[in-house]
């Protein structure tokens, strides 16, 4: 059965245009929960654009599924990260320009960078993912320098516009997941899964976990969000 991490990132990011206290991406936290979410996911970027301490302060407390910080390699954040000891850490790239994660992390390129925030996040207890391209290359090398899991990024895959191409892509998250299983890493996946798009990813066994963010804060709008996550839930897992 595939796990849903659910982002709420962007209900910090709505809660940030006006700089007031809502919408509270703690109570989305809560709702998410309620809803059968197998867990909540946020982002402290550098420049605090949308996720605040304040905010992974409260998650730790009122989570009780699984909360992934993602983070840049960055020892500011680690620090954080290594006091407020979520259940696991997910490494992506960050840039400040960016509008969200583009590309995976450049593990080969920086392996022992990378391998150094690896080192310290286990001497404190925090099992860590690596958000890598689904490229063979990046998925051994994770695999080196002791990373627990991998998080493979279905932007590619999500931006595709015809079928020839998105086979393309889903062979190349199905080689990545196949071989990350082998060596015994956790697989993951997630950026731009939508509910017309995730569901042929289910067809992967070896991946055990989506993270999903912009598409279920954006029906939640519409449906309210407990609707919204139950329904990419039951996309999911559709045997249920
Ligand atoms: N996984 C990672 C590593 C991400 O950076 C993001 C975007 O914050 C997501 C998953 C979720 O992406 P989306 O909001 O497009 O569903």
């Amino acid at each position: 059965m595939a796990r849903l991490g659910v982002n709420v990132d962007h209900v910090a990011t709505l809660r940030q245009a006006r700089g007031g206290h809502e919408p509270d991406p703690i109570t989305a936290a809560t709702l998410v929960e309620l809803a059968g979410a197998d867990g909540v996911v946020v982002h402290l970027r550098e420049d605090r654009r949308h996720i605040q301490d304040r905010d992974l302060t409260l998650l730790k407390e009122i989570v009780h599924i699984q909360l992934n910080l993602e983070m840049a390699a960055d020892e500011a954040v680690a620090k954080m990260a290594l006091s407020i000891k979520p259940d696991m850490v997910t490494l992506v790239p960050e840039r400040r320009q960016e509008l969200t994660t583009e590309g995976g992390l450049a593990v080969v390129e920086r392996k022992d960078r990378i391998h150094e925030m690896i080192q310290l996040l286990h001497d404190g207890g925090i099992p860590v993912s690596l958000f890598i391209d689904p490229d063979q290359q990046q998925v051994r090398a994770a695999h080196k320098i002791q990373a627990d899991s991998i998080e493979l990024h279905t932007g590619r895959y999500a931006n595709t516009r015809n079928s020839k191409d998105q086979q393309t892509e889903f062979e190349a998250l199905e080689q990545a997941a196949k071989l990350g299983y082998k060596l015994g890493l956790g697989v993951n996946a997630g950026h731009g899964l939508t509910y017309h798009n995730v569901q042929r990813l289910t067809k992967i066994p070896e991946i055990l976990e989506f993270n999903i963010g912009h598409s279920i804060i954006s029906r939640a709008i519409f449906t309210g969000l407990e609707t919204a996550v139950r329904d990419m839930k039951a996309l999911l897992n559709p045997l249920r």
